[in-house]
């Protein structure tokens, strides 16, 4: 059985304001796509490209105008909260650690509040596993008793890595979660997310901008564009040479090309031959 499974999710926002007619812009049209438990779904496409939006909505969190969400085989299409046991199953890093952490708790406590709710742990058992998260994303169990506005974004980045792996989840939606890590980092908190994959079967949904570490880390891949998912290997990309496929990996990718590196008649200037 999937974890997470989408069929035929279609969603759209407002656009316009006061004075304009309000119009509607699609983000996702008609997308299907399965995620199963161990597997590692790479996500790359054009900030803005919706890519946010489909984490969201897979987590229940928002509502598609069209479609079903499924997780764990139970239908939450539309439902304001989850269920208990699903909201312990899916959780989420989003790429604003500090807009995602409460400032007037320490650290110790935001990691504390899944195992307090979940697992009801407390006392000794609790501050040990506090401990244990802590060191496992390379921070010191001494960081429990200090606030957020004391460590750098990238450490607070992995104080929200380690509350997400606090409840043990069956899915976590990485949405540029560890673009803003040093490289040594980024390789710890990916090899911790290997081993909990290989030994719980956890499932990731992984939002980045880096096809390195889709190749390294992922198993299946897909860059978004137009709303629609396209499927892409990470590791044949040069047999793409050339094709149209690859052109629109690339332009999924990369920000458009200013005006002024093309020619007049729109052709790219470092494809020009001089
Ligand atoms: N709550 C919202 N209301 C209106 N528009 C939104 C909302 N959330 C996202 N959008 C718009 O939907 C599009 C996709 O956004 P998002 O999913 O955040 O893209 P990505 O994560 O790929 O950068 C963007 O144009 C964004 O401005
Ligand atoms: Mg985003």
């Amino acid at each position: 059985m999937p974890v997470i499974e989408l069929d035929n999710i279609t969603k759209t926002y407002g656009r316009g304001g006061f004075f304009r007619k309000q119009e509607r812009f699609t983000v996702l049209n008609n997308v299907d796509l399965s995620l199963r438990a161990g597997e590692c779904l790479g996500l790359v496409g054009r900030s803005g490209s919706g890519k946010s939006t489909l984490g969201r909505i897979m987590l229940g969190l928002e509502a598609p105008d069209s479609g079903t969400v499924r997780i764990l085989g139970q239908n939450v299409t539309g439902r304001k909260t989850l269920p208990t046991g699903l909201r312990r199953a899916v959780q989420v890093v989003f790429q604003d650690a500090i807009g995602s952490s409460n400032p007037r708790l320490t650290a110790g406590e935001i990691i504390a509040e899944p195992l307090r709710n979940f697992d009801k742990l407390k006392g000794r058992q609790l501050k040990d596993r506090v401990a244990e998260l802590l060191e496992q994303v390379g921070l010191s169990p001494d960081d429990a008793n200090k606030l957020p506005g004391r460590f750098s974004g990238g450490q607070l980045q992995r104080i929200c890595i380690a509350r997400a792996l606090a409840p043990s989840p069956r899915v976590i939606v990485l949405d540029e979660a560890v673009s803003s890590l040093d490289m040594l980092i980024q390789a710890r908190i990916l090899d911790l997310l290997t081993d909990l994959r290989k030994k719980h079967d956890t499932a990731y949904l992984f939002v980045t901008h880096d096809l390195r570490l889709v190749r390294r880390f992922c198993d299946r891949a897909f860059f978004m564009s137009d709303g629609s998912l396209h499927a892409f290997d990470p590791e044949k990309m040069a047999d793409m040479k050339g094709s149209k496929a690859l052109e629109e990996l690339f332009n999924a990718i990369l920000p458009p090309m200013p005006d002024s590196e093309r020619t007049s008649d729109g052709q790219r200037l470092d494809q020009v031959a001089v």
